[in-house]
Order: structure tokens, then sequence, then C-alpha cells
């Protein structure tokens, strides 16, 4: 055992969209283990989500024998997310611009910007055997006193 897998929790679930208040249950209590405050919480949370959803809809195409592998890995003051699924994989490049003003009226294509808007660090890979990995870190503020109770 590395001592990165002592700080790491891994969640292995069934592409269903009622799986995600249990996963952001784990993401809210592990935030609070490294002392974020309630609203980066609140945005970390919104991020986690977003890309769960991405990856039971988008890349497992919601079929519920396809898992998706979610690994938090608590750091002294930040927290690293990866989210992975079984599908085809896509090109982040080609992903349309929400903020384009074509895109501006349409309700749906911010799932993305969102995780990039909220999190310090967004990054897409696509594992040789197949399927989406993104991982996200969250930084806890040079200034931000962390919570001590
Ligand atoms: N895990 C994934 N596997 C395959 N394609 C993906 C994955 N995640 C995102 N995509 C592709 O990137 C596009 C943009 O994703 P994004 O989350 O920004 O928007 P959306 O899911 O289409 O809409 P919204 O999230 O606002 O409901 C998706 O429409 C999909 O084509
Ligand atoms: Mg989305």
């Amino acid at each position: 055992m590395t001592s990165n897998d002592a700080r790491t929790v891994r969640l292995d679930i069934a592409s269903r969209l009622d799986m995600l208040d249990m996963v952001q249950t784990v993401l809210s209590h592990l935030a609070g283990v490294v002392g974020f405050d309630e609203e980066s919480v609140h945005y970390m949370t919104v991020a986690l989500r977003e890309s769960v959803v991405n990856a039971i809809r988008h890349g497992n195409r919601a079929d519920e024998r396809r898992r998706v592998n979610i690994e938090f890995v608590v750091g002294e003051r930040s927290l690293e997310v990866r989210v992975q699924d079984e599908g085809a994989g896509f090109d982040p490049n080609t992903v349309p611009d929400p903020l384009a003003e074509a895109n501006l009226l349409k309700p749906d294509g911010r799932g993305i910007f969102f995780m990039r808007s909220f999190m310090d660090a967004v990054e897409y890979s696509f594992p040789p055997g197949g399927g989406t990995m993104v991982r996200m870190v969250k930084r806890v503020p040079e200034d931000g006193a962390l919570r001590t109770s």
C-alpha cells in the first residue's frame, strides 16, 4: 500500500442516476475532512454531479451493466476526484463553447463548462482500455482558513 492508497476512496457504481446522492454524500464528507468551506463544497458537488451524469449518459449510454468508477484522493489541502466510464470516449476540444452567442439560449451543453469553472483543474484522458477518465482537483485557497472543528 502506498501513502496515496491510504488517502484514496473508491466507488464503483452502476450507471444509474439514483446513485448521484450517494456519490455526493461521500464527496461532501471527504471535502469536510480536508476542510473546505460550505460554498466550495457546494460548487465541487455541482462539478462532480455533472461529471458523473456525463459518464452515465454520454459515456455508458445509461446502460446499467456498465460501471462508473469514482476515486477521491484526499490531500492536505486539496481533494482530487477521478471519474471513469466504459464508453467510447470523445474529443473535448470539439465541445461547443456554451458562452458563444449561438449557444446562449441552448438548455444544455454546460456541464463541462461548470466543471472547469468550479474546479482548479480539469483534465480528460482516454485510457488504452477504452472509456473516458476525467480528473478534477480543488485546492483550499492559500488564504482560506481551514476549518478546525
Ligand atoms: N464521459 C463522456 N463520454 C462521452 N462523451 C462525453 C462525455 N462527457 C461529455 N461528453 C460529450 O461532451 C458534450 C458536452 O458535455 P457537457 O456536460 O458540457 O454538456 P451536455 O452533457 O451535453 O449537457 P448538460 O451537461 O448541460 O446537461 C456532451 O454532449 C457529449 O457529447
Ligand atoms: Mg453534461
